[in-house]
């Protein structure tokens, strides 16, 4: 049986499941038992890499942004296994990323995860009113004291990325060693247009998110199926035109030849893209967890990727 291998981001220690394991469900559509259950299972099959943020779930009423990070931390120390897991988090979006808000934040992070170290340190989001050189400077020291081990970026537009890379570089900083845009099979222009080439280029690890369009690409929303009761449904059903039923319908058919789910597809897809490290997806129950880990081992043969990308063209 094909299984793929870990993943591996270019000049670090980083080896990685090929599924990252999103943590925005964590204190959200997952309360504390299932979000433990949901990592146990993942860590169960050997993933050790999950995504979380400082302000994941501050869109909840009642919540500050934190809670994920919090249940993250609650899990590792309640399992003992620190040194096994990847911790990818991010800093964003309130306040200034400056060297005040940036050192606070970590610490902020670090407290809730019950570490000392991060392993991959996003900046969440391009703050332009801040000189990179600030911004990455100080994420730059966090690496020199320990407490990141590496620089990551997310949602930067194509200048603004290749600026950050040369800034780095310049200024003689850790170089960012990952970059977090929105990808998937209904949104491929964002990314494909300009920053796959950077990515390449600049030899940083890709690891998109929204990987299952906010559950558009497991299948569930279909023009005559019943109503899908998530959180997510009103971003997750407007793929539903008719690039989206193409989609689906070609997910359906390379699915029914792996004898697999639609969403392991549409992951092994990513994965399989140029620059990709990891597909970034969240559960938010064992069951839905058990749809995606197949993605592992799916390896897609060049007639499907022609298929997949040809439903998908122009997205
Ligand atoms: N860098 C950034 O700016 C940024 C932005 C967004 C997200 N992220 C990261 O990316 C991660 C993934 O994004 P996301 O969680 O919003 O969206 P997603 O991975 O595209 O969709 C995940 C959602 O699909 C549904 N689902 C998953 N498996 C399923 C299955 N087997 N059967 C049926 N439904 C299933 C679940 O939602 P329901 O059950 O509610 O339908 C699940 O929460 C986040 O957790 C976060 O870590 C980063």
């Amino acid at each position: 049986m094909y299984v793929r291998l870990m993943a591996n981001f270019k000049g670090t220690d980083l080896d990685v499941h090929p599924l990252c394991l999103g943590g925005n469900v964590f204190g959200w559509t997952a309360d504390k038992p299932t979000s433990f259950a949901v990592l146990d299972a993942y860590a169960a099959a050997g993933g050790n890499f999950v995504d979380t943020a400082d302000m994941y779930s501050a869109w909840v009423p009642g919540h500050q942004g934190g809670e994920s990070e919090t249940i993250i931390g609650e899990w590792i120390a309640a399992r003992g296994n620190r040194a096994d897991i990847v911790i990818a988090t991010k800093a964003g979006k309130d306040e200034p990323m400056d060297e005040p808000h940036v050192r606070a934040k970590a610490e902020a992070s670090l407290r809730r995860l019950q570490s000392d170290y991060i392993d991959l340190y996003y900046v969440h989001y391009d703050d332009e009113n801040v000189p990179l050189e600030e911004t990455l400077g100080v994420f730059d020291a966090l690496v020199r004291e320990g407490k990141i081990r590496h620089i990551a970026l997310s949602n930067y537009s194509p200048p603004r990325l290749v600026e950050a890379m040369a800034v780095a570089k310049r200024e003689g900083f850790a170089k960012p060693a990952a970059f977090q845009p929105h990808y998937n099979l209904v949104e491929r222009g964002v990314f494909e247009d300009e920053l796959q080439g950077i990515a390449q280029r600049e030899e940083i690890g890709v690891v998109p998110y929204w990987a299952l369009a906010s559950g558009f690409l497991t299948g569930k929303y279909r023009s005559d199926g019943p109503a899908v009761d998530s959180a997510r449904s009103e971003t997750a059903a407007k793929y539903l035109d008719d690039r989206g039923r193409a989609v689906l319908s070609a997910l359906d058919q390379v699915a029914a030849e792996h004898d697999t789910t639609v969403a392991a597809i549409a992951l092994a897809w990513l994965a399989a893209q140029p620059t990709i490290v990891a597909p970034i997806a969240s559960a938010r129950t064992v069951e839905q967890l058990a749809g995606l880990l197949p993605m592992a081992e799916v390896e897609l043969t060049d007639d499907q990727l022609k298929v997949l990308d040809e439903a998908s063209a122009g997205s």
